[in-house]
């Protein structure tokens, strides 16, 4: 079974099972100096445990802040976090530092993009996993965190892991430091994993890599893992379910299978045109999307994506410039939303989309 996407209705969500993870009408926004900067507005998401969620979009889009909010990791005196956000059925949103502190690391870890940024550079790697083992199990001896810690970096990979303990983070790799990210984020079994961008710094061969190690640790913790990225190749290979963000919004949201042989609203195909190898077509082209997302501090009425949008013209009036659609089921029933003002999107992306990014797949149908 698919990780269940949830159905937006006015701000509630319907879902027939029990997700280990429920975000409901999320929005993160932060006071600036030049007014406020709304970064997530009204998101909506559930992932179960073994599931694997891809959010995606271009940077700006959303994708982190609204992770974070995830792990408590926004400060309420600079930050106003709304909505709910369920782990386990415990609510995240307005809960205090102690009892986040206390899930953070054990039943929610994250994985950043820098590993270094991560890692302390003054501090044995050994030493960092065994301290952020012994966090969450203050009984255990420092010689049982230190051999989990071994037990980690042996599990992700590490070469002569109880050799390698001992070393600094800059006597490792950067594949390696972030294999030493990926065990200490693992360390305590946390159910929920996120991972932003945890690939983007490294070259193609380590990124594959640490992509196939994910998914071997997710199968065998069962986590439940949401990885962030711009890249719908990493989608391709690792997400059930797919969220595309664009201005701090939920733009399209479905089953990956679904959401890439239907994509159904143009940010979603600008997208996925400037990944052709998506597509397996080696006549595909590469067409990066025109122009830049928002200002979010001054986003432009209507649809966030009208400025950029090759498509508006085939929507009747001025809607698109005038009126924000809502993120509604392709058909009655379906678990597959868009956003977008867009009447028959299947006929407008087989017509005019396909052809130009993967004319390949035209002619055989
Ligand atoms: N502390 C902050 N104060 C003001 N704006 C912020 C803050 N953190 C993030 N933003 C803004 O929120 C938007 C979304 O950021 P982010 O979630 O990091 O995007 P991405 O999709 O690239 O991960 C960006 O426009 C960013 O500038
Ligand atoms: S609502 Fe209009 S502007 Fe927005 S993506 Fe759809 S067609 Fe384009
Ligand atoms: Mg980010």
């Amino acid at each position: 079974m698919t990780a269940t996407p949830s159905v937006e209705r006015s701000g509630t969500t319907v879902s027939d099972s029990d997700p280990f993870l429920v975000v409901e009408d999320l929005s993160v926004e932060f006071p600036t100096p030049d007014g406020p900067v709304r970064a997530v507005n009204g998101v909506s998401y559930t992932l179960e445990l073994g599931k694997t969620l891809g959010i995606v979009g271009e940077s700006g889009s959303g994708k982190s802040v609204s992770s974070m909010a995830v792990l408590g990791l926004h400060d309420p005196k600079r930050s106003t976090v709304a909505g709910s956000i369920r782990v386990g059925g415990q609510e995240i949103v307005g809960m205090a530092e102690p009892g986040m502190r206390k899930l953070r690391g054990n039943q929610v870890a994250m994985i950043f993009q820098d590993a270094l940024a991560a890692l302390h550079p003054f501090y044995r790697v050994g030493a960092q996993l065994a301290e952020a083992y012994l966090v969450h199990h203050p009984k255990a001896s420092k010689r049982d965190a230190r051999r989990r810690a071994i037990e980690m970096l042996d599990r992700v990979g590490i070469p002569q892991p109880d050799g390698r303990v001992d070393d600094f983070p800059h006597q490792f790799s950067g594949g390696m430091r972030q294999r030493a990210m990926i065990a200490m984020g693992l360390i305590n079994d946390p159910s929920l994993l996120i991972a932003d961008e945890p690939t983007t710094a490294l070259d193609v061969t380590v990124q594959a890599q640490i992509l196939d190690l994910l998914q071997d640790l997710q199968r065998e913790f069962n986590s439940a893992v949401v990885i962030i990225t711009h890249d719908l190749g990493v989608i391709a290979e690792m997400a059930d379910d797919v969220l595309v963000m664009y201005a701090g919004r939920a733009v399209e949201y479905g089953a990956t299978k679904q959401m890439l042989t239907r994509p159904a609203m143009p940010y979603t195909w600008g997208l996925l045109s400037s990944v052709p190898d998506v597509q397996a077509d080696t006549d595909a082209r590469l067409i990066p999307i025109p122009g830049n997302p928002p200002s979010l501090l001054d986003p432009p009425p209507g649809c966030s994506f009208n400025p950029r949008c090759a498509h508006r013209d085939k929507v009747p009036g001025d809607l698109c410039r005038t009126t924000l659609p809502e993120l509604l089921p392709l058909a009655a029933g379906s678990k597959h939303l868009k956003r977008c003002h867009l009447a028959d999107p299947e006929a407008v992306y087989q017509s005019e989309v396909l052809p130009e990014i993967a004319p390949d797949l035209v002619e055989e149908a």
